[in-house]
């Protein structure tokens, strides 16, 4: 079977579950290309038997550019897929948001596999969250997962699988699906603030061009933004000169309103004595 895993991924976390699970297929002999969202094209969604498709969760939500994406495949028929994320402890509506725009393309998806990922946020009141994830278990977990997919789609069994995650295949009502349809990328452009470049530090290497999913900065002759930003930050935590800057006074208030321990125990997944710091 020909396998094909297409991720989104900024600071490593969901390209890591990807390759552990295309380890899983090559060793069960299965040819498997693993395509990052920066170079896939909608032709590699199209070939082979299997598709995957992996995103780090943002605001309870898959974030824009990898939405795009599936927005923009052509019609998929009866083709089998799965889907996995990495997120904090508030995954909302992530692996529900691919689901859902595959099966707009008339995609079977069979199953979804989500995971913790550390998270690289500038906001304080976020920094240090899930430190270390995933972890060995996860990647075991990762591994499993991927052993039940292939299995079952070679098996050409109907239905999901049994590891599927639940919220891969039903939509929820929780809270934190609530504050998904509420954070639009307007909404999120309103609360949070922009990353500032600071020239003085800026020596043009074009990596913020580069990495910004959605090619929302140019240098001008120094990087300025447009008004496409989604607020992920990866120009600010990744930047190798640090040339960005944010003043999170009231943004880190907003995003403490909605993702702090206690919503996160009670709304979200974090479980019984697990912490998020
Ligand atoms: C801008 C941003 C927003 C995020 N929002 C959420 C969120 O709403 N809920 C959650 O559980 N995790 C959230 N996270 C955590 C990421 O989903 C997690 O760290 C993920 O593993 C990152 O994946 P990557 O390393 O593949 O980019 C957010 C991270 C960032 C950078």
């Amino acid at each position: 079977m020909d396998v094909t895993l297409i991720y989104f991924s900024q600071t490593g976390n969901t390209r890591r579950i990807a390759e552990t699970m295309a380890e899983v297929f090559r060793e069960t002999g299965h040819a498997t290309q693993l395509i990052s969202l920066k170079k896939a094209t909608p032709q590699d969604a199209v070939t082979g038997d299997l598709l995957g498709v992996g995103t780090p969760c943002f605001s309870s939500q898959a974030p824009t550019p990898i939405k795009a994406f599936l927005q923009s495949l052509p019609s998929l028929d009866k083709k089998r897929a799965f889907v996995f994320a990495t997120s904090g402890a508030a995954p909302g509506r992530v692996l529900h948001d691919l689901t859902r725009l595959l099966q707009d393309k008339g995609v079977d998806v069979v199953g979804g596999f989500l995971t913790r990922g550390e998270l690289h946020h500038p906001a304080p009141c976020l920094h240090g969250r899930m430190p270390d994830r995933p972890n060995a278990a996860d990647f075991a977990r990762a591994r499993r997962f991927a052993t039940a997919i292939i299995e079952h789609v070679c098996a050409g069994r109907p239905g999901s699988v049994a590891e599927s995650h639940p919220s891969a295949l039903k939509p929820g009502k929780g809270f934190y699906d609530l504050v998904a349809a509420i954070s639009t990328d307007s909404f999120l452009r309103l609360m949070l603030p922009a990353p500032k470049p600071d020239p003085a530090r800026c020596n043009q290497c074009e990596w913020c061009v580069y990495e910004c999913p959605t090619h929302n900065i140019t240098l001008q002759p120094y990087p300025t933004l447009g008004d496409k930003c989604i607020r992920c930050y990866r120009c600010l935590t990744g930047c190798p000169q640090q040339a960005f800057d944010a003043n999170w006074s009231f943004g880190n208030l907003a995003a403490w309103a909605f993702y702090n321990t206690t919503f996160e125990r009670w709304f979200g997944d974090l479980s019984p004595g697990e912490r998020i710091y």
